[in-house]
């Protein structure tokens, strides 16, 4: 039996030096027993005798894996990786072939890895700290995989701005505004008390908590309870659950007048969390699960997650907004911010029920610049939406609505195919290719930032008839 002794849990380069030795020595997979050596950190030296292996060559996507399913928790993954290693040599399609057991383990740990580092985006809650340099933020995260210090870079771009250390049992990742260092895993205890910005968090949560839309189910999904205990917002999951149902009553009873913010985290969406694999999608599933993963353009860098759209697969009205803004990047839904609560309150006068429509954007992503440590949007170019386009024409052939409502320039260039003045092409339909009427109307934001109090009633009485008219166009 060879003994293969790993420098730390997710020594990549000292697994694949070994792996490669192993192989052109022709040692079997039930030969080999792999073992972490010394105290298993990413500080430890690697230990001698594991690297020194012949090159050969392996399918790219069976090197994309493995970098991954190396932070899977399972002590099963080097073992795991070997024998596809070794089987490769006789099999060279075997990445290809889902079913078999090893190759379907492997893309399972894959997507868990996956996952978990979605979830560590979406979970880190910092809290606000300083010493003798000044402010400093510091988050404790305990991540399902070890995806810390992969994740690390995604928070750098995110926070560029803002000193900051996210402790992880694992490892932790510190940004001193100029470079990234790593050093061993924290304790709980090395994380600060409570601050300000829980607050910050519990306020944001409870403002965007839909009691109309709970599904325990859906929400425990998304925001599995091994995550609550350091979220902040999580306190108030359990009094916000007992007290929906009074609420949804008395949201029912007020519904005309006062509609609803948009609710957030409650995904409903059936994430398989797959990587898209480049087909073109057939359900709006595959939309959500490739919006998410999508590298058409660069804009999924400073995202916190791709926005697909939301609403009936079969709805005879879709509408089209710009992109996703700071609020529906971390809720993972279109219009739930400050827009949002234009067109929804704009839907509610014009007698269209937001429920049976679809409501998407032309770019799935938050562009934005960081300006101190807020979010600034920032207009996609034309390159981004026309990347995009693949996932809104997918949308759009398989709801295959009656009429589709461009809101803005930006959804009039997606949808169009090139620009439509709003000025001059609003107010009637016009047939588009692919059976459907577009119409043509302002953005809700705009109708927030027009100075003038009398211009900005017209602007909005125009875009309830704009509404009106697709609601007519569609029935
Ligand atoms: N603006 C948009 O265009 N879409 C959203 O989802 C939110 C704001």
């Amino acid at each position: 039996m060879e003994v293969v002794r790993l420098a730390h849990e997710t020594d990549f380069d000292g697994w694949r030096e070994a792996a490669r030795a192993l192989r052109a020595r022709d040692v079997a997979p039930h030969d080999v027993l792999w073992t972490v050596d010394g105290d298993g950190s990413l500080f430890a030296p690697r230990p001698p005798g594991a690297g020194g292996g012949e090159r050969f060559t392996v399918p790219r996507e069976f090197v994309d894996l493995s970098a991954k399913v190396i932070l899977h928790r399972s002590d099963e993954r080097f073992a795991l990786l070997y024998r596809l290693l070794w089987r490769l040599q006789d099999e060279p399609s075997l990445m290809h072939i889902a079913s078999d057991p090893d190759v379907a383990r492997a893309q399972g740990f894959g997507r868990e890895v996956g996952r978990a580092a979605h979830k560590m985006k979406a979970f880190v809650r910092f809290r606000e700290t300083s010493d003798e340099d000044g402010e400093a933020y510091v988050a404790w995260f305990e991540p399902a995989h070890r995806v810390a210090e992969a994740t690390a870079p995604f928070f750098v771009r995110r926070f560029a701005n803002m000193r900051f250390s996210i402790l992880t049992p694992d490892v932790c990742a510190h940004w001193d505004k100029a470079q990234l260092t790593l050093t061993p895993g924290a304790d709980p205890a090395d994380a600060p008390a409570a601050d300000a910005l829980e607050d910050y968090w519990r306020t944001y949560y409870a403002s965007i908590f839909n009691p109309a839309r709970l599904k325990v189910g859906a929400m425990q999904k998304e925001m599995p309870k091994r995550y609550w205990r350091n979220l902040p917002e999580a306190a108030l999951i359990p009094e916000l659950i007992a007290q929906a149902e009074g609420r949804t009553s008395t949201m029912v009873r007020q519904a005309p007048t006062e509609p609803s913010r948009r609710v957030v985290k409650a995904a409903i969406r059936n994430s398989r969390d797959a990587p898209w694999d480049g087909q073109a999608p057939t359900s709006l599933d595959e939309v959500a699960t490739g919006v998410d993963h999508c590298r058409r353009c660069d804009l999924w860098r400073d995202a916190t997650q791709g926005v697909a759209g939301e609403g009936p697969g079969r709805a005879k009205l879709l509408f089209v907004g710009e992109q996703p803004g700071d609020q529906e990047d971390l809720a993972g839904k279109p219009f739930v911010g400050p827009a949002g609560q234009v067109f929804d309150k704009a839907l509610a006068e014009a007698g269209v029920p937001r429920t049976e429509t679809y409501v998407t954007n032309a770019v799935k992503h938050f562009k934005h610049e960081l300006r101190g440590k807020r979010r600034i949007h920032q207009t996609p170019n034309p390159g981004e939406v026309t990347a995009c386009r693949w996932w809104l024409d997918a949308e759009r052939r398989i709801i295959r609505p009656r009429v589709i409502v461009t809101l803005g320039a930006t959804a009039g260039l997606a949808v169009f195919g090139k620009p439509t003045p709003i000025g001059k092409f609003r107010g009637r339909p016009i047939q588009l290719s692919d059976q459907a009427q577009g119409v043509v109307t302002y953005h809700p934001s705009y109708l927030l930032r027009v100075p003038d109090e009398d211009a900005k009633a017209k602007a909005y009485a125009m875009f309830v008839e704009d509404l009106k008219l697709a609601w007519k166009l569609a029935a």
